[in-house]
């Protein structure tokens, strides 16, 4: 089965495309390399580099005829959604909808999207479920709410199947060190370098950290499960930057103190998902607890601080 990834040159896209060449799958990628590397895509895999918001991403329909499309490619970042609204809805609802109009024109089977928990905005300290109110605090998460709608209205009118994955902060390896969620692979950067991060506000913020391997995993499933639904895949628990710095202080055997900063606009105090639904429909479950996932982290980093000496 023919499986088109955009974005599959990045951080969390070429996971997905590991884990389809793992399982049988015949991985497509589609990317612009605006924050991908190309280096991240086996040489097996086809790579066509082009802007999924461009006409041309019309021709790797045509020619390749994908039985399923994973949609990762997105502007991620969040302070840069602030900044430039209108070309982070250029890209990411745009692109989106240019996809859908493709995936419409060329009868792809289905169609699985990589949303957010910034679609929530600022709750209480609570574990959120998928049912709670939209209340985006970016134009970033604006964005992702405005390409669910477009997905679910063309699968009303088209019959379009698709999976809806709202995603918590996703760590790993092949994280840069820019855009949403990218604080642990800044914090060890920084503390393998002997060099203090920022810490934004008090440090009492909470996040749910998922390991890119088990977000990998929950594409996968969903191009068999979780048909027309809305997933959070999170761990469901919570880990304050606080927590976080001290962990990876302790990880590394460091001692670096961090540099407190002005709280950011946009971020959100709170985060954690309730993974039930995902546990229930899409037999996803998180493989990976924090520990085990900074343990892993570490070692990939490790390993480019010793190719770059
Ligand atoms: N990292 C997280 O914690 C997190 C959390 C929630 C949702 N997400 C979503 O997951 C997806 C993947 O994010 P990531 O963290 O791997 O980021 P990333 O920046 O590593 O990956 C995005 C990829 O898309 C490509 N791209 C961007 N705009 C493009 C365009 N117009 N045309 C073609 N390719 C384009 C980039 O070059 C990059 O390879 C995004 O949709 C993001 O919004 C990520």
């Amino acid at each position: 089965m023919k499986v088109l990834v955009t974005g599959g040159a990045g951080f969390i896209g070429s996971h997905v495309v590991d884990r389809l060449l793992q399982s049988g799958y015949e991985p497509i990628v589609v990317d612009n390399l605006q924050s991908g590397n190309r280096k991240f895509v086996p040489p097996s895999v086809r790579f066509v580099e082009v802007d999924i918001a461009s006409p041309q991403i019309e021709v790797v329909f045509a020619t390749e005829k994908p039985d399923v499309v994973i949609h990762l490619a997105a502007q991620v970042d969040v302070a840069y959604s602030i900044k430039n609204p209108v070309e982070d809805a250029n890209q990411n609802i745009l692109g989106t909808i240019r996809l859908l109009a493709c995936c419409h024109k060329y009868n792809v089977k289905k169609f699985i999207f990589s949303s957010s928990c910034a679609v929530y905005g600022e709750k209480d300290d609570c574990s959120i479920k998928e049912t709670f109110p939209i209340q985006p605090q970016s134009f970033y998460g604006i964005s992702k709410f405005s390409s669910e709608l477009y997905i679910q209205t063309f699968s009303q009118l088209f019959q379009l199947p698709y999976t809806i994955l709202r995603y918590a902060n996703v760590y790993g390896p092949r994280q840069s060190a820019i855009g949403e969620g990218g604080v642990i692979s800044i914090f060890f950067k920084n503390v393998l370098n002997g060099k203090a991060p920022y810490i934004f506000g008090d440090g009492e913020q909470t996040r749910d950290f998922v390991y890119v391997k088990d977000v990998a995993s929950a594409n996968v499933l969903s191009i068999e499960k979780g048909t027309n639904g809305i997933f959070n895949i999170g761990t469901n628990s919570k880990t304050s930057i606080n927590q976080l710095f001290q962990i990876i202080n302790s990880l590394t055997n460091s001692n670096i103190s961090p540099i407190p900063m002005p709280e950011r606009e946009g971020d959100i105090r709170f985060s954690q998902l309730d993974n039930t639904k995902a546990l229930n429909l899409l037999l996803w479950k998180p493989d990976y607890d924090l520990q085990k996932g900074l343990n892993e982290t570490l070692t990939f980093y490790k390993g480019i601080q010793n190719k770059g000496n």
